[in-house]
C-alpha cells in the first residue's frame, strides 16, 4: 500500500524530472517542520547534503588563518550552503539570490557573523558588560546586537562566548564573562535570550552559537590555542556548566573549540559532541566547528591526515565544517568507502536545514535583507542610549581616596594618556561592524558635560614617548585642579591570537602617570582594557581608578557620566586582578590546601615576594556611596537534605548618594568527600537603595546549589556544615553556619 508521503515524494520526483528543478517554496509549507525536512533530505545527493555541511567566510573578512576564492562558484555548485563574515543587505540580497536561483535545490544560506557585543552600535565587551552583573542590561545588548544584524541581512552569530577563565594572560578573556561559574552560567544564558529573542523566525532574531566548546579558556600558560588538560571533575564543575546554561536556555548551535579535552581536540571528540552534549543535555541543534579546526586535529597528531579528520568530526557529532573545505573534499569519498555512514551525514543534514525551516527562509529566503529596517535600526537613536546605559553600568571604580570622584563640572581638568582623545581603540575586538566614528571619545564626552576647561595632551603614545609630551602634560597639570589620566591596552592586545606574557601598563604609560602624581595634583587614572592588568604602582598612587574596558560607541559619554556623578558606578569586577603576572593564576574560589595561608608562618601555601591576596578581588567594586549590611539570617540552622534553605539579609544605603550595589552570596561546604573551594558564589542580586534606605534581600539555596561531583563523581550533596557568606564582594563577607542533615 502506497502511503501518501511515498506518492507525494513520488510526484515531486517526477515534477523535478520534467522541470529539472524544485522551487525553494514547495517542501510542503503547511506541513510540520520535520516533514518538510524530511521531503527536502529524500530529494538530495549526497554531494548536496555535504553542501549544507560546509561554511565558508566570503572575502569581507579574515576572522582566521585562510581565505577561499571562488565561494560563489561553490554556493552555485550547491557545494557551500553557508556563509560567514558577510552582511549589509546588498550583499547578503546577491548572495542568497544565487542559492535560491541559481541551484538545483534553491535552499536558502544561513549567514553568520561574530557579533560579540553590537553589530553596528557597540556595546562594551562582552568581560566588561559581565562587569555590571546585570543581567536585564546584558539580554539587552544581545537583544540590540541581533536587532541590528539581523537588519543587516545576517540570521546567525557566533555567540554568546561563554568560555570560564582564570587567566587574564589569555586574550580571550575579553570575550566571556570572567571566572566564575555561577556567573558565567547566569550571563550565558541572558545572551542567549537576548540573541534569540521570544522566537527563532522572528526578523530580529538570530540564531545563538553557543562557543567554544569546550574548555577553550583553560589553556596551559594563558597562550590561546594551547593545550588544556584537568580533570573531569575540574571540567564538569568549573568550566562545563556555561555552555549546558546556554544550551537550556535554548541557544540554536553550538561551535567546537580549538583545543584537545582529555587528549582528545574538542572537534573530534565524541565524549563532548555526542556523550554530553546530545545524550546528556538533548541538545537537538547542530556542532558547527570553529575556523579549520577540522583541518587542525593533523597538527594536533591524533590523525594522519585531513580526510580521515573529517571522518573523526562528523563521527564524533560534529555537523558543520566552518573554512575547512574538509566535508566537501573528503566526505563524499568516505561515505562510499564506509568510513562514515550516511545515515550520520543525514542526521546532521537535518540538523541544519530544521534551523533553516525555522528560520522562515524558505517562506522568504529574503525576510532579512529590508533596506528599511537597514536603515532605522542600525545606530539608532534608542540604541546609542541603550549602549550609554549598559556602558555606565559596566565602569567599575576601585578605587577612589578622600572622594575624589565625583568631580564637579566647576572642576578644571589636564586631561592626558594615548587613549583620552581616542577613538579607534574604544569599539575593542570583535567589533562586529562597528565604525570607531561613531565612537564618543572621553575628551568628547567631558567636554559635552561641563562649562569648565577641559585641557588636553596625550603626553606619550602608547609604547613610546612623545617629544615633549611629558613636560606639555606637566605642564597642564599645574594649570588644572585636577589629572584625568586615560591609559591601557591597544584594543587588539586582547582578543584572539593575543595572549600576553606580561600584563602590566606598558611602561611609558605607566612612567608618564607616575610623573604627573608627583606635580601633587590628584590624578584619576581611567584604564581601558581588554583583560584584568598588574599595575600595583597605580594601585598605590593614583587618588581614583576606574576601570572601563572597551565602552564601545558611547564609551565617552558613559565615562563622563560616572566621573561627573549622573551615575553612580555600580560594577564588579568579573575576574580577579592580580598583584603580579606571576600569581596567575589567582582567583577567589580557590580550595584551602593542607597549609593554607598563614601570615606567622613559613612553612604554608605563600610566596616569599609577593602576598597571596590579589590587587583587588572577584566581586570588587566601590560606589560613591557606602553600604553596610547585616549578619545574613538562615531561616533554620539545621535544615534537611533536599529541603530549601531561606537566608534573609538587610544592606543598607549608609551613605549621602543613591546607589546600586551587587549583593552577592557565596557557600562553603566546609568538609566534603573531596577539597572544596573556600567559597562559591552562588546568588546574586543587584539592588538600588537611595541614600539611607535599607532593603531586606532574600536568597534561596537549594540542593542543587549545593551539589558538586563527589568523590565517586556522582552529583549531589553531602550533608555537614556550610558557612553561608554576603556581601559587596568575595574578600569582605559576613558569614553564618548551617548544618545539613539527611
Ligand atoms: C575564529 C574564532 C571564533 C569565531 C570564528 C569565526 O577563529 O575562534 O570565535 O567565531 O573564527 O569568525
Amino acid at each position: 500500500m502506497i502511503t501518501y508521503r511515498q506518492l507525494f515524494i513520488f510526484l515531486l520526483f517526477f515534477k523535478g524530472l520534467f522541470a529539472g528543478e524544485v522551487s525553494a517554496q514547495i517542501y510542503r509549507p503547511s506541513a510540520a517542520i520535520e516533514e518538510r525536512v524530511l521531503s527536502l533530505l529524500d530529494d538530495m545527493t549526497l554531494e548536496e547534503k555535504i553542501g549544507q555541511l560546509t561554511l565558508y567566510t566570503t572575502d569581507w573578512g579574515a576572522t582566521g588563518p585562510t581565505i577561499r576564492e571562488g565561494y560563489k562558484n561553490d554556493i552555485r555548485s550547491g557545494a557551500c550552503g553557508n556563509l560567514f563574515n558577510s552582511h549589509t543587505v546588498g550583499f547578503v540580497r546577491e548572495l542568497q539570490r544565487i542559492a535560491v536561483e541559481e541551484t538545483r535545490l534553491k535552499i536558502p544560506l544561513l549567514f553568520g557573523f561574530d557579533v560579540i557585543h553590537g553589530y553596528k552600535t557597540i556595546f562594551p565587551i562582552p568581560l566588561g558588560e559581565a562587569a555590571s552583573w546585570d543581567l536585564a542590561a546584558i539580554e539587552k545588548s544581545a537583544r540590540v546586537g541581533a536587532t541590528e544584524a539581523s537588519a543587516a541581512g545576517l540570521n546567525w552569530t557566533f555567540a554568546p562566548m561563554v568560555d570560564i577563565s582564570r587567566d587574564p594572560r589569555w586574550g580571550r578573556v575579553m570575550e566571556g564573562a570572567g571566572e566564575d561559574t555561577y556567573l558565567g552560567c547566569r550571563i550565558a544564558e541572558a545572551r542567549v535570550r537576548g540573541i534569540q529573542g521570544p522566537k527563532i523566525g522572528n526578523t530580529d532574531a538570530m540564531l545563538a552559537c553557543v562557543k567554544h566548546y569546550a574548555a577553550y579558556g583553560a589553556p596551559l600558560a594563558g597562550r590561546d590555542y594551547n593545550t588544556v588538560d584537568m580533570s573531569e571533575r575540574f571540567f564538569r564543575e568549573y568550566y562545563l556548566p556555561p555552555y549546558e546554561a546556554a544550551v537550556r536556555a535554548g541557544a540554536a548551535t553550538v561551535m567546537t573549540s580549538f583545543n584537545d579535552y582529555d587528549g582528545v581536540p574538542a572537534t573530534g571528540n565524541k565524549y563532548l559532541m555526542t556523550d554530553i552534549l546530545r545524550k546528556e543535555w538533548g541538545f537537538r541543534g547542530f556542532v558547527v566547528t570553529d575556523y579549520t579546526s577540522i583541518n587542525e586535529m593533523v597538527n594536533h597528531g591524533v590523525i594522519a591526515n585531513e580526510k580521515e579528520a573529517g571522518e573523526l568530526a562528523l563521527n564524533a557529532g560534529v555537523d558543520m565544517d566552518m573554512q575547512g573545505a574538509v566535508y566537501q573534499r573528503f566526505l563524499a569519498q568516505s561515505v562510499r568507502e564506509g568510513k562514515v555512514s550516511e545515515i550520520l551525514v543525514d542526521e546532521a543534514v537535518r540538523r541544519v536545514l530544521r534551523l533553516k525551516f525555522e528560520l522562515g527562509l524558505f517562506e522568504n529566503p529574503y525576510k532579512f535583507c529590508d533596506e528599511t529596517r537597514e536603515k532605522t535600526e542600525l545606530l539608532s537613536a534608542p540604541h546609542r542610549t541603550a549602549a550609554r546605559e549598559v556602558s555606565r553600568k559596566s565602569i567599575v571604580l576601585l578605587k577612589n581616596e578622600k572622594n575624589v570622584l565625583p568631580l564637579k563640572k566647576t572642576a578644571k581638568i589636564a586631561l592626558v594618556g594615548p587613549l583620552a582623545d581616542n577613538k579607534t581603540e574604544l569599539i575593542g575586538n570583535w567589533n562586529g561592524a562597528g565604525n570607531s566614528n561613531d565612537c564618543i571619545s572621553v575628551l568628547e564626552g567631558l567636554r559635552a558635560q561641563t562649562k569648565a576647561e577641559v585641557l588636553f595632551e596625550s603626553g606619550c603614545e602608547f609604547f613610546v614617548a612623545k617629544n615633549g609630551g611629558l613636560e606639555a602634560a606637566r605642564a597642564l597639570a599645574q594649570q588644572a585642579d585636577v589629572v584625568v589620566a586615560v591609559v591601557g591596552e591597544q584594543a587588539m592586545m586582547s582578543g584572539e591570537a593575543a595572549a600576553r606574557a606580561d600584563i602590566s601598563l606598558p611602561a611609558v604609560q605607566e612612567d608618564m602617570v607616575l610623573e604627573l602624581i608627583k606635580t601633587g595634583k590628584p590624578v584619576i587614572v581611567i584604564l581601558m582594557n581588554g583583560r584584568p592588568l598588574a599595575l600595583p604602582k597605580i594601585a598605590e598612587n593614583a587618588a581614583a581608578i576606574l576601570e572601563t574596558w572597551w565602552l564601545g560607541t558611547e564609551a565617552g559619554n558613559a565615562i563622563a557620566d560616572v566621573v561627573y556623578g549622573d551615575y553612580n558606578p555600580s560594577g564588579k569586577l568579573p575576574m580577579t586582578f592580580p598583584r603580579s603576572v606571576g600569581q596567575v593564576p589567582v582567583f577567589y574560589n580557590e580550595r584551602n590546601t593542607g597549609r593554607p595561608y598563614d601570615p606567622n608562618s613559613k612553612w604554608t601555601s605563600r610566596y616569599i615576594d609577593s602576598p597571596n591576596s590579589p590587587q583587588w578581588p572577584f566581586g570588587f567594586g566601590l560606589s560613591y556611596t557606602t553600604f553596610g549590611y547585616t549578619e545574613p539570617k538562615p531561616d533554620k540552622a539545621v535544615f534537611k537534605k533536599g529541603e530549601t534553605l531561606q537566608i534573609a539579609v538587610t544592606v543598607s544605603n549608609t551613605g549621602s548618594v543613591d546607589g546600586e550595589e551587587v549583593v552577592q552570596l557565596y557557600v562553603r561546604d566546609l568538609v566534603g568527600s573531596v577539597t572544596r573551594p573556600v567559597k562559591e558564589l552562588k546568588g546574586f542580586q543587584k539592588v538600588l537603595l537611595r541614600a539611607g534606605e535599607s532593603k531586606k534581600l532574600t536568597f534561596k539555596l537549594n540542593e542543587h546549589d549545593l551539589s558538586f561531583f563527589r568523590r565517586d563523581m556522582t552529583f549531589g550533596v553531602e550533608p555537614g556544615e556550610y558557612e553561608i557568606m554576603v556581601g559587596g564582594n568575595s574578600g569582605d563577607l559576613k558569614r553564618v553556619k548551617v548544618r545539613m542533615t539527611e
